[in-house]
């Protein structure tokens, strides 16, 4: 490759913009979905702990998502809102009718550059039969995308998907005829987690070396963790000159997750002596946003995680503990306060009333409407009378309770009783209201266990059998009364669905998770049609514009 120019880029400025994509590629973590109502209450959170960017979804991909970002932009004032879309007419245009022309807004739209993804994704001829007249299609798809994002809002992102595994050439040509097409952001994400940090360091460097880069554009890094360098290289890759970072709460996302944002935003506010970069992140809130998530998508924070886990400032050894005694730095390299580690010294229980616990629920940063609040204070002082002292993550589960389900319900359990006993085979026996009907079915099931048996009952019930692919069940409180949360994924040959309840019975948590799987698979029936009018929409479009 022939060098045009010596590297003079010089990045915009010492602040790093924190694009937070946890509605977006952390929801794409397999088991993570979450309600509309939870993704706005934490889109509310993470305006408050000053992300400059929130990613709120991919809007073609489903009504669900389209109708996500649209209340996003709506409601959160702040952060730019972003919406992802491929590199086609249909995507942008749908990303670009979801922000409603409202406030400050991004399109962000990406396509594949490495050999391996054009051979694989673009294997078929109309794309162009050899490698070279494929790489032509992606460019011009790239232009026009860039393009057609244009005529909706000024700030497009670029992203060159798989660029860490992307040849030098053929990175460097995309990413200069998109800058020319306007994009304002460039990411180049290490899509499958593969580079090393020297490598993807240096790709950032052939980029500021081979292309000609207007002041205003800012680069991004956008890192997996399938090898676990995902936090190390978006810090290399600020070293090297970008200046935004796509992160997710807690680290969640595609297989492995992505670079985790608590980690990011700590590395460069402790390390800013070598760095000298800054955030505007308020850091004091991270520990809340992560529970927050955490709690809605499921994912429990491992108590070793950096940051944000529980231990991540306890001292154990006495050897430690003397240390930290005598002067709390020679073992902390942060203070578990400036991250939001604080340990709540009002106990909630029976006797508290409902100062206490809508202050408690504030701090958590849980917004309870003023008609729901009565209702809430009633279940709590049930939960109360059950359970001696209720912690932060009893009040997540019981507000959750009270959140809006995305899909208009097909089933409701109506009554189940489950048997089991040492010498009689485990029974259920459900009644399921089929919603649109207004009918009741009683069913009985029998199985390998008693779980197994309500399964197959509620089967029975909906007239339908479905492949259990998997059941977990987690205590998701303390003590012998604490919350179980029940997680199934079900299929009926192709695509899963997953569904989650938590209860103190675990039994009846178990039918409402699959009842709720079962919502969502008849909600994706209901929209199937829809989304198929939508794709073929895509593809015509896609063949009349560049075949
Ligand atoms: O990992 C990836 O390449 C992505 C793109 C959509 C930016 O998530
Ligand atoms: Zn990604």
């Amino acid at each position: 490759m022939t060098k045009k120019k010596s590297g003079t880029y010089q990045p915009p400025s010492d602040r790093v913009v924190i694009f937070d994509t946890t509605l977006r590629d952390g929801e794409q973590a397999p088991g993570a979905g979450m309600t509309i109502p939870e993704k706005i209450q934490i889109a509310h959170k993470l305006a408050e702990l000053g992300v400059d960017v929130i990613e709120a979804g991919f809007p073609i991909s489903s009504p669900g998502q389209a109708e996500t970002v649209q209340r996003i932009v709506t409601e959160i004032d702040g952060p730019v809102i972003c919406a992802l879309s491929r590199a086609t007419p249909g995507d942008v245009q749908a990303a670009g009718e979801a922000l409603l022309n409202r406030g400050h807004t991004r399109i962000h739209t990406f396509i594949a550059t490495s050999d391996i993804h054009l051979q694989s994704k673009f294997g078929e001829d109309r794309y162009g039969k050899t490698l070279e007249e494929k790489r032509e299609t992606v460019l011009k798809m790239s232009i026009e995308a860039v393009q057609l994002a244009k005529s909706f809002t000024d700030d497009v992102e670029f992203s060159a998907e798989d660029a860490g595994r992307t040849g030098d050439e053929f990175l460097c040509e995309v990413i200069q005829a998109v800058i020319d097409a306007g994009a304002t952001t460039i990411n180049l994400p290490d899509t499958t987690g593969y580079c090393f940090p020297s490598e993807y360091a240096a790709i950032f460097e052939t980029v500021f070396t081979h292309c000609t880069i207007p002041k205003h554009v800012v680069f991004s890094t956008h890192c997996h963790d399938d090898l676990g360098f995902a936090v190390a290289n978006s810090i290399v890759g600020v070293t090297a000159g970008a200046r935004q970072i796509e992160c997710t709460i807690n680290g969640i996302g595609e297989r492995a997750g992505n670079a985790a944002l608590e980690e990011v935003v700590m590395a460069l506010r402790v390390r800013e002596d070598r760095l000298g970069l800054k955030t505007g992140i308020n850091t004091r809130l991270l520990m809340r946003t992560s529970k927050l998530v955490s709690t809605f998508c499921g994912f429990v924070v491992p108590p070793n995680k950096a940051i944000v886990g529980s231990n991540a400032f306890g001292h154990e050894a006495g050897i430690h503990q003397d240390g930290v005694l005598k002067m709390r730095e020679t073992y902390e390299i942060m203070r578990a306060e400036d991250v939001g580690q604080e340990t709540e010294s009002i106990r909630l229980g029976r006797h508290s009333g409902r100062h206490g616990l809508f202050n408690r629920l504030e701090k958590l940063g849980i917004l309870i409407p003023e008609n729901t609040r009565e209702k809430v204070y009633g279940d709590f002082v049930k939960l109360a009378d059950r359970k001696k002292e209720i912690n932060d993550i009893d009040l997540f589960n019981l507000v959750n309770e009270h959140s809006a389900p995305v899909n208009t319900p097909h089933y409701e359990l109506v009554h189940m009783e489950v048997s089991v006993g040492t010498d009689k085979k485990p029974k259920a026996v459900v009644r399921i209201k089929h919603l649109r009907t207004g009918q009741v079915e009683e069913k009985t099931g029998t199985g390998d266990g008693p779980i197994d048996a309500l399964f197959r009952a509620i089967d029975h019930a909906v007239n339908e059998a479905h492949d259990l692919i998997n059941y977990s069940i987690r205590s998701i409180s303390e003590g012998a009364d604490a919350f179980g949360e029940v997680s199934v994924l079900i299929t009926i040959g192709g695509p899963c669905f997953a569904g989650k309840a938590s209860s103190t019975d675990v039994v009846f948590a178990s039918a409402e998770a699959y009842l709720n799987a079962l919502n969502s698979l008849a909600s994706f029936r209901a929209d199937e049609e829809s989304i198929q009018f939508v794709n073929d929409g895509i593809m015509q479009a896609f063949q009349g514009g560049v075949a």
